[in-house]
């Protein structure tokens, strides 16, 4: 759908997810993320980059759970630390995951995804074209539940610098596995916030596509 179109039907608040494509398990295991590999930190640095055509294949299973990993995995499983730095370790900043299959959230103690929504809101997460059709969109979600530590009025600040070390990770990771992505700030936060039945403590933060590159024609 293209964007003028989003943004006639967001002023009307007819911005809506489509039926998911088949029916999903409402929990997905993943493979267990990979402990080696992808190209040397300096290479992933020097590749780095936003981009915004993406292919409508799906990603495998391994490249989906290392992705996930990277973004909001546990990489010190004595501590249940993260792969990505949280104010006062609130790990408060949620990871769903938007698939044609449905919508889930990551949950990074069982490494697997649990469904949230059964349709498919990947159009919902951004006003641009792409986000529609690619692999996946994450969408960054605050949980302001688990910030009762940090001071209110840093709450927000916070939870958009976590979102962003996250997407940092997601970037450096599709560096490595050459695949594309774009994080995003330009979507329909009302409608998104509706198809994915968010709660009165949830804050949309970020979406990010990721997906295969585009083959040239
Ligand atoms: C907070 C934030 C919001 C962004 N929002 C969008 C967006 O809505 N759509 C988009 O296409 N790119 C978005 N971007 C990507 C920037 O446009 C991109 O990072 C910038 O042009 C620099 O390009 P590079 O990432 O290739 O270095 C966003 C980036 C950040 C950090």
């Amino acid at each position: 759908m293209n964007t003028l179109t989003k943004l006639a039907l967001g002023l009307m608040g007819q911005l809506k997810p489509q039926p998911a494509a088949g029916d999903a398990a409402a929990t997905m295991a993943l493979p267990p993320p990979s402990q080696g590999g992808g190209l040397p930190l300096m290479n992933a640095l020097w590749l780095r980059q936003s981009q915004r055509e993406f292919s409508s294949e799906p990603l495998a299973g391994q490249p989906l759970a290392d992705l996930l990993w990277a973004a909001a995995g546990i990489n010190r499983p004595e501590l249940g630390g993260r792969t990505a730095p949280t104010a006062m370790n609130a790990q408060e900043v949620q990871l769903y995951v938007a698939l044609p299959q449905g919508l889930f959230l990551y949950d990074p103690q069982a490494h697997a995804l649990q469904m949230a929504a059964a349709s498919d809101v990947r159009r919902v997460t951004g006003y641009q074209d792409f986000v529609d059709l690619a692999a996946l969109d994450l969408i960054y979600v605050a949980d302001h539940s688990r910030m009762k530590l940090v001071p209110a009025a840093q709450r927000e600040a916070y939870a958009y610098a976590a979102a962003g070390a996250m997407s940092q990770n997601v970037y450096l990771y599709c560096a490595s596995a050459r695949l594309a992505t774009v994080v995003r700030a330009w979507f329909d936060r009302d409608a998104l916030a509706r198809a994915m039945g968010l709660g009165t403590d949830q804050q949309l933060l970020l979406a990010q596509t990721v997906g295969l590159l585009q083959k040239p024609a």
